[in-house]
């Protein structure tokens, strides 16, 4: 197995975009990172061996394949990007779980391990160890599991459910997930309702695993049969890593990018929706059904955009993306509106304040409310030439580099070997397709 902490391929932490000529080829990114996950995560929780093909092996989901196995399952690396996963009775693992800087990590393994009558302390990185766990801890309490801590290191232990019926009024595919792992060892009725529905690939997967899920309108029900059993899992190619050479396409002059295999659940492609109401030339080809998700190759050009509004109601299918489509919206002709924006503020960063100020070192002008973010476009090439701070942040990290792809002057990042937790081979693919990263 790759050592959790792999480096990116870049010599140091800093990086830099300089403007490009056409980005051409085939981009092949990598799986997708919330199905990553929950495959290793319900393979260790089911009862034979999962094969799990196209992992994404980037950092995040390396830690949590080390947690799943420091928690009873056998969990191996059998070849590029295929693991095999056999799944065990938790027990209590030997010393701390670190979930690196990943949210989704920490919160499903919370929620899964409080299903077993075992004790787990779950830890992170500095980002991890400041984003608010309490969502998660406090459904679990009600269920009737013990907790100490509200931010990481927290010790959760578990055992002796009972179900719940919670508002997901943050409509966190996280949260969400937590409590229906954890409902999977509870008696009695685990529903979960929400009005803006989130990512629901654990639903998807848990019935491919043969449990019980039912949707009800806006409530998702666990049904009686809460016991999985292996099943193997082909992970689609991940639409929020595709969403960086997409936009790269589009922003610079000349350029056409396919992208083979990529995940197209409505609940993910918030972005492709509001990037074609831009006017974006972004085609999906060959859509089809794979291991009971939509895929399609995805082709991009460039072209020009025009500034929009996005509804609040539309943030949970492109939560991940707003920072990518800051960038898109830098380079529109006109204003772009982004609403429902709260959930920004406790990602591994504040992303609304690191797009905000990393946009106005790049001579943007921009304006950041509480809960929103308003980008002026002006339709030409904006000035860029700025050191942006990306705040340990993947997503802030390659958002500003595509920004420089096509800006008048090169645009530097800090802190982009966090680019590895989602993307480890970003600089490569981008550089093959013809960007001049530095
Ligand atoms: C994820 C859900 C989202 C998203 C995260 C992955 C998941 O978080 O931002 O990157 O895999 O369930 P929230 O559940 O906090 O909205």
């Amino acid at each position: 197995m790759r050592s959790v902490t792999a480096a990116v391929e870049a010599d140091s932490d800093r990086l830099e975009g300089h403007r490009s000529g056409p980005l051409r080829g085939t981009a092949e990114v990598p799986g997708d990172k919330s199905i990553s996950h929950r495959a290793l995560i319900f393979g260790g929780l089911a009862s034979g061996t999962t094969h799990i093909d196209g992992l994404l092996e980037g950092d995040d989901v390396l830690h949590t394949a080390a947690a799943v196995r420091s928690l009873g399952a056998e969990v191996e690396r059998i070849g590029d990007n295929r693991w095999r996963v056999t799944g065990a009775e938790w027990r209590s693992p030997d010393a701390p779980i670190d979930c690196g800087n990943s949210g989704t990590g920490a919160r499903l393994l919370m929620g899964a391990a409080a299903a077993y009558p075992i004790r787990a302390t779950f830890s992170g990185d500095a980002s991890l160890s400041s984003r608010p766990m309490e969502r998660v801890l406090g459904p679990l309490r009600q269920m009737g599991a013990r907790t100490e801590g509200s931010t990481l290191p927290v010790t959760v232990h578990g055992g002796k459910l009972t179900g719940i019926s919670f508002d997901n009024v943050k409509s966190s595919a996280q949260v969400k997930t937590a409590l229906l792992l954890a409902g999977l060892g509870a008696e009695g009725a685990v529903e979960i309702n929400e009005d803006l529905p989130s990512r629901d690939h654990s639903e998807n997967m848990l019935r491919a695993f043969g449990v019980d899920v039912e949707q009800d309108g806006t409530v998702v029900r666990l049904g009686r049969q809460r016991k999985l059993t292996a099943c193997d899992v082909a992970v689609p190619r991940d639409p929020s890593s595709a969403a960086f050479p997409i936009v790269a396409a589009l922003i610079v002059e000349g350029s056409e990018v396919e992208l083979p295999n990529i995940l197209i659940n409505p609940l993910r492609t918030g972005l492709i929706t509001t990037l074609k109401e831009m006017g974006a030339d972004i085609e999906y080809r060959n859509v089809r059904s794979s291991g009971g998700e939509q895929v399609a190759d995805i082709v991009a050009r460039h072209c020009a955009l025009r500034g929009v509004e996005v509804p609040a109601e539309r943030a949970p299918s492109m939560i991940d993306e707003y920072p990518i489509l800051s960038i898109a919206a830098a380079y529109a002709t006109g204003t772009t509106v982004m609403n429902g924006l709260a959930e920004l503020r406790v990602k591994e960063s504040d992303r609304l304040a690191a797009v905000a100020s990393g946009l106005r070192t790049c001579g943007v002008e921009v304006e950041e409310g509480e809960e929103s973010l308003t980008v002026h476009g002006t339709g030409a090439a904006p000035r860029g030439g700025g050191n942006v701070a990306a705040y340990h942040d993947h997503r802030i990290a390659m958002s500003f580099l595509v920004l420089g792809l096509a800006s008048q002057q090169p645009v530097a990042v800090d802190s982009a070997g966090m680019i590895a937790t989602s993307f480890p081979s970003f600089v490569s693919l981008m550089r093959e397709l013809g960007a001049d990263i530095r």
